[in-house]
């Protein structure tokens, strides 16, 4: 194990796994808090290891239930999608590297010029598109696209609902992104939303 896996360029579990597991697990119905389907509470680490051995794919729940090819077992179930290839391919390598519960604040670049394309989009994806995105529209609301996203700022009110306190519902709705993720969005709509 290196001495610093941040570093070392390590899955980072704040930012880019429990996002993912949050927003398509963790939700109303399924494996929040209020419901704990079969028992399992995903809105945490401690509740993510329940169902993950460190360095051990087969051994781990989350990784059969999200590659099954059984549509009445898959994870998320539809009408929620699957896992993208790309996100298998975090949830794969932070597994495979041990499952650590790193939080790599120092990655948190907000000092390059931010874009849709670059900083933008994988938090969205990662964040938002499970209830928004093409198979589920949670208010009638789509973010998989620039346009979608850009005009959901200017006509819903996006900003006020990614941070809390605005008396506004928080989104996701398990609770607020990181830090680094409400403060790229904030920034990026500042500098007038780049694509
Ligand atoms: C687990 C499902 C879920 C996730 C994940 C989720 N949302 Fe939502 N969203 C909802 C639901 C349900 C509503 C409608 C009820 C409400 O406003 O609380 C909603 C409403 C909204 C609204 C208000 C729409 C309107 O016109 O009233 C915005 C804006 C929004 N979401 C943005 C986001 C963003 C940005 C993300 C990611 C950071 C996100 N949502 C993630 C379920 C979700």
């Amino acid at each position: 194990m290196p001495d610093n896996p941040c570093a070392a360029g390590f899955v980072d579990f704040e930012q880019d796994v429990k996002p993912l597991i949050i927003s398509q697990c963790a939700v109303s119905g399924c494996h929040d808090a209020a419901t704990r389907e079969e028992g399992i509470q995903l809105d945490s680490y401690a509740g993510i290891m329940d169902i993950v051995k460190a360095f051990d794919l087969d051994d781990s729940e989350l990784w059969e239930v999200i590659n099954d090819t059984d549509p009445d077992k898959i994870m998320p179930p539809p009408p929620r999608a699957a896992f993208s290839s790309a996100q298998k391919e975090v949830i794969r390598q932070w597994i495979s590297e041990g499952a650590q519960n790193l939080s790599c604040s120092d990655r948190c670049d907000t000092i390059s010029p931010l874009t849709y394309a670059v900083q933008i989009k994988p938090i969205i994806q990662s964040s938002c598109i499970g209830c928004h995105g093409p198979n589920l529209q949670e208010a009638g609301l789509r973010l998989d696209s620039y346009g979608d996203v850009s005009s959901a700022v200017t006509y819903r009110e996006l900003a006020d609902h990614i941070q809390p306190g605005t008396g506004l519902s928080i989104m996701p709705p398990s609770g607020p992104m990181s830090e680094c993720s409400q403060r790229s969005i904030l920034l990026w709509i500042n500098q007038g939303m780049p694509q």
